[in-house]
């Protein structure tokens, strides 16, 4: 009985986390001249629309929703707020500001996401905006990605390459990479909005260029010691690859389409 408290406490502990962090970044981030906000996927998120909600129909009214998959357009939807599409958005424009959840937060702020399966529409919409906004509980913070996420870095692909991807990874130094299966009561594998699978590929952690510049890591090797940069750049050159899990700020999003590092993560 002990145990059941202690791990009900912990479950609310974390639910009260999320919300916190939520209502924080939607208050110092949502300005209310803002008309194009990004919504993410995952638990947290559902506190992020609960806040934007509270702000009223008075302030909301003005603004336009972009989901980042079919959870967080279900989640707009049952919030009465504008859903629009990120397809939709002319040439050159650009999303004010996106909030979104993460799976792993490191020191320098890089990201594990997907976790939710969700990561491809994730990284556009995150792409798309002028501020990405991570909002996460205490449990995300790591100081390197894969300490805390044992699950590995998931990786969208195309099905009829994945046998092959597995095999890239193994030799990648990835600790045995798997195809994630699909929900309790379906069979076969998970597919993602975009009909493709997930593969969850363990490294060990992933090092900072503040390790490199310390010494003895070359951060790029067959025993699969990577820096963050480093290993995000070989992933995504995987033929078969569509998107990856790590969401890292100068090379990645900002080289992508002039998006930010994300701006803010709370615990
Ligand atoms: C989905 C994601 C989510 O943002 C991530 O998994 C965090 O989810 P949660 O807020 O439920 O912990 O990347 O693909």
């Amino acid at each position: 009985m002990a145990t059941s408290a202690t791990v009900e406490e912990q479950a609310k502990l974390v639910e009260t986390s999320k919300r916190l962090a939520a209502f924080q970044a939607v208050k110092d981030y949502l300005l209310p001249e803002y008309t194009r906000i990004g919504i993410g996927s995952g638990s947290t998120v559902v506190y992020v629309v609960e806040a934007i909600s509270e702000l009223g129909s008075a302030v909301t009214s003005k603004m336009a929703f972009y989901p980042t998959g079919s959870q967080s357009e279900e989640l707009i939807e049952a919030a009465g707020l504008n859903l629009q599409y990120i397809s939709k958005l002319p040439a050159g424009q650009q999303l004010d500001v996106a909030f979104d959840g993460a799976d792993e937060v490191d020191d320098d702020l890089n990201l594990i996401k997907g976790g939710g399966a969700c990561l491809w529409q994730e990284k556009i919409v995150a792409a798309s905006a002028k501020q990405f906004v991570c909002v996460a509980d205490f449990r995300k913070l790591s100081t390197r990605l894969g300490m805390a996420w044992k699950k590995g870095i998931p990786i969208e692909v195309l099905p009829m390459a994945a046998p092959r991807v597995l095999g890239e990874l193994q030799r990648m130094g990835s600790q045995n990479p798997r195809i994630r299966p699909g929900l309790p009561g379906k069979a076969g594998a998970i597919v993602t909005d975009n009909g493709m699978w997930i593969i969850d590929a363990p490294f060990p952690p992933l090092l900072l260029p503040k390790d490199i510049e310390a010494g003895s890591q070359t951060g790029n090797s067959t025993a699969g010691v990577w820096t963050v940069d480093a290993l995000a750049d070989a992933l995504i050159k995987i033929p078969g690859v569509a998107e990856i899990g790590l969401f890292y700020g100068k090379n990645g999003l900002q080289l992508a389409s002039g998006a930010q590092k994300p701006v803010a993560a709370y615990f």
